[in-house]
């Protein structure tokens, strides 16, 4: 049975768990992932993968020895991936971001996140964004696509260094790329 579905309805339906009625632009896509190392294997951690549009964006972006692990909340967007995108280097984690450090104890190389920080308790989203830069190698960059500028300062009480891309889309989606310092 084919579980190809209208990706806004899905995302209407559990709106509560995505936060948006439709997926992010293509703009964001792209802009999401221009930190992420390109002339080395490395490992992407991926929060809220959705019907996979910037997962594949991800894929076409790393070398062939690199690994994604892409965490998700809703159990049918999960099979929905799994449908639609067969690559090894893909491993699709159905469990929230703020339990990483169950799933993942290695450093990792980038994180690239559209999860909806606006509908988390400030607890939740200071667990999320500080176990990521733990795990982060020095220099490694946080990517985070939001509707909104203000969650930018939770990221920078973490983070030392933060740039926010505003692009020219209604409505407005912004995506800060946080970078973890290199240590001397
Ligand atoms: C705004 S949608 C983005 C989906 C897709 N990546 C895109 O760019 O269109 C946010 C996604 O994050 C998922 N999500 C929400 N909270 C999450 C959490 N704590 N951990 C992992 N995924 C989460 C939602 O189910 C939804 O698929």
């Amino acid at each position: 049975m084919s579980i190809k579905r209208n990706t806004s309805l899905q995302f209407i339906k559990n709106f509560f768990d995505t936060g948006a009625i439709k997926e992010t632009s293509r703009e964001v896509e792209l802009e999401i992932c221009q930190r992420i190392p390109t002339d080395r294997d490395v490992i992407v951690v991926e929060f809220g993968m959705g019907h996979g549009n910037i997962t594949q964006e991800i894929l076409s972006t790393i070398t062939p020895g690199s690994k994604v692990y892409a965490f998700e909340v809703v159990e049918e967007f999960c099979d929905h991936v799994k449908e639609i995108i067969q690559d090894d280097r893909l491993v699709i984690v159905n469990d929230s971001a703020e339990n990483i450090k169950q799933h993942i104890s290695f450093p990792i190389d980038s994180v690239i996140s559209s999860i909806p920080f606006s509908f988390f308790s400030e607890a939740k989203g200071t667990t999320i964004i500080q176990d990521s830069y733990d795990l982060l190698k020095d220099g490694a960059v946080y990517s985070q696509v939001l509707l909104t500028k203000f969650n930018f300062k939770k990221f920078e009480a973490v983070f030392e260094e933060c740039g926010m891309v505003k692009l020219p889309n209604f409505p407005s989606e912004y995506v800060y790329h946080c970078q973890k310092k290199v240590k001397r």
